[in-house]
């Protein structure tokens, strides 16, 4: 495999992506790990050094481990990363007034590099950084220049230690991924025999040996993760997993049952299904304010899972769908010592487990290659995100059967027409939204006085920013149509025009 160590760019995700793209394992790890560390991570082929914020010359900034350049594994710095290569074996960086950000023509000066192999003499690559080398280390000579950087690119002489100052790993670098794949299989020599299915199998074998004839528990929520951890496990060790599936009634139409059907029945998960929609509801009586159903709703999950979890025997193991990103946002100098006893909720002291998590070196797309590798179903794989506390934070106001009726109907009405005018993958999330107040109408020549539906349809990549789908306008007529004629209690559709920020994508 290969190692990246984080110093800290926000393009770091993106080399340990490109280089599982190439059929290698890479993994992104603290920049705090020593030689011995990497050594006994076996396999480690070629390590990468990140860029990153800082400047290398500042008081605490970002350090090596030097024994690292004596595991006689190659590496290549990338930015901050070369920098420190560049202190390390004696050059000069300086601080430049001048920051460069932006694409920029590189020109290759030692077409015979291994790094460069296949590569035109002028390349378009992305410069970011405001510190510059002034000094290259003795040994090491220079091999593509750019404007700003006359040491846009370096190698030492017995090409084991390699330097850029851009960044190849994004697509403004329009080659960039030749010359990692150059780093990666000509001067590391890795094989790319890494696959979804080669992991499958790893992870299989993995949880086999670790869990042996114990019982693990997870928790189902009907959402891409667990589900596809649901299976993974299943596969593994059968009915050693126990799913508890809460159903808190505030689910989509039909997504209980399918939930049941799909992973109970066709891939067998032995599931004890929760119907706690009444302990909800009641839960929820009179309450309008959204941050209290929210908390109302977090809790009452907690007690019910934990309710059920306490009634069971002999569990060693909590599984859970933790993906690599939740790994690294939670900080890759963290990431190392995961806590490996886990309290769940409210559950007694004395009832510990060991968690489980065979996601937690994925990212999410791959998650989804994992469930078609294993057969899952589109609508469980491409699955739309759902908010926990689900429609109910989608009814305005004081929750009741009555109007998560209405949502669960208009959203499903909805959800048939956005198929149907095939842009379900081009939309991010869509669903309705019963803002609860009335107004009036017309139907048949009677006054009518009912509910107005919101459609809510976003584009985005992670919910963090969003902005409204254009949804063609003879699909939305279809949908204001069918929602008017087909939900009780509705006179009205509007749409909601507002991008995030300001608005959220969620009503509450
Ligand atoms: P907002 O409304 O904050 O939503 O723009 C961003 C994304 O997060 C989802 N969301 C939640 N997901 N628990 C979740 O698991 C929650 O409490 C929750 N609230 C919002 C929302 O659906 C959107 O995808």
């Amino acid at each position: 495999k290969i190692i990246v160590l984080d110093y800290g760019s926000q393009y770091n995700q993106l080399i340990t992506r490109r280089i599982r793209e190439f059929g290698v394992y890479s993994e992104l790890l603290s920049h705090k790990l020593t030689a011995d560390e990497i050594m006994a991570q076996g396999n480690v082929k070629g390590i990468i050094l990140s860029g990153g914020p800082n400047s290398v010359y500042n008081e605490g900034s970002f350090d090596i481990d030097e024994k690292i350049f004596d595991l006689g594994i190659p590496v290549l710095g990338v930015c901050y990363g070369m920098q420190l290569m560049t202190k390390k074996f004696g050059g000069c960086v300086e601080a430049s007034d001048k920051r460069e950000y932006g694409q920029q023509a590189l020109t290759i000066t030692e077409s015979q590099s291994p790094i460069f192999a296949g590569l035109e003499s002028e390349e378009l690559v992305l410069m970011s950084h405001s510190d510059r080398i002034t000094e290259i280390p003795g040994n090491f000579k220079i091999t593509a220049t750019a404007p700003n950087s006359p040491a846009a690119a370096f190698e030492s002489e017995d090409q084991q230690f390699f330097g850029f100052q851009f960044h190849p790993e994004v697509r403004a670098s329009v080659h960039g991924n030749d010359m990692l794949k150059n780093f990666v299989f000509n001067i590391c020599g890795a094989q790319g025999d890494w696959s979804i299915a080669s992991f499958i199998d790893l992870k299989i074998a993995e949880v086999r040996e670790l869990v042996g004839d114990r019982k693990v528990l997870l928790g189902l929520s009907g959402g891409v993760d667990s589900s596809v951890v649901g299976v993974l496990l299943q596969k593994a060790i059968g009915d050693q997993l126990v799913c508890i599936f809460v159903d808190h009634g505030l689910l989509r139409k039909g997504e209980a049952q399918q939930v049941m059907d799909s992973l109970g029945g066709k891939f067998g998960l032995n599931i004890i299904p929760v119907d706690a929609s009444e302990r909800f509801l009641n839960k929820l009586a009179g309450v309008s304010d959204p941050e209290q159903k929210r908390k109302i709703i977090g809790n009452e999950f907690v007690r019910v899972f934990d309710d059920e979890a306490t009634k069971l025997d002999g569990i060693d193991f909590l599984a859970q769908g933790t993906l690599y990103t939740d790994v690294i946002e939670s900080g890759t100098d963290t990431a190392q010592t995961i806590k490996s006893h886990h309290n769940v909720g409210g559950l007694p002291e004395d009832m510990q487990f060991d968690l489980l998590e065979p996601l937690n070196t994925l990212f999410k797309d791959e998650v989804r290659a994992v469930g078609t590798e294993l057969g899952m179903p589109d609508s469980i794989v491409w699955r739309q995100p759902f908010p926990g506390p689900g429609l109910a934070i989608r009814v305005i106001g004081e929750v009741t059967e009555e109007k998560l009726a209405i949502v669960r109907e208009s959203d499903a009405i909805l959800r048939e027409e956005i198929k149907a005018g095939g842009l379900e993958r081009d939309i991010w999330q869509y669903f309705t939204v019963l803002p609860g107040f009335k107004s009036v109408g017309v139907m048949g020549d009677v006054r009518t006085y009912d509910y107005t539906i919101g459609i809510r349809a976003v584009t985005s990549v992670d919910g963090m920013t969003s902005e409204w789908a254009r949804i063609p306008y003879d699909v939305l007529n279809k949908i204001s149509q069918r929602i008017v004629n087909e939900v009780q209690h509705i006179n009205r559709v509007v749409l909601d025009v507002t991008s995030k920020p300001p608005a959220t994508i969620e009503w509450e």
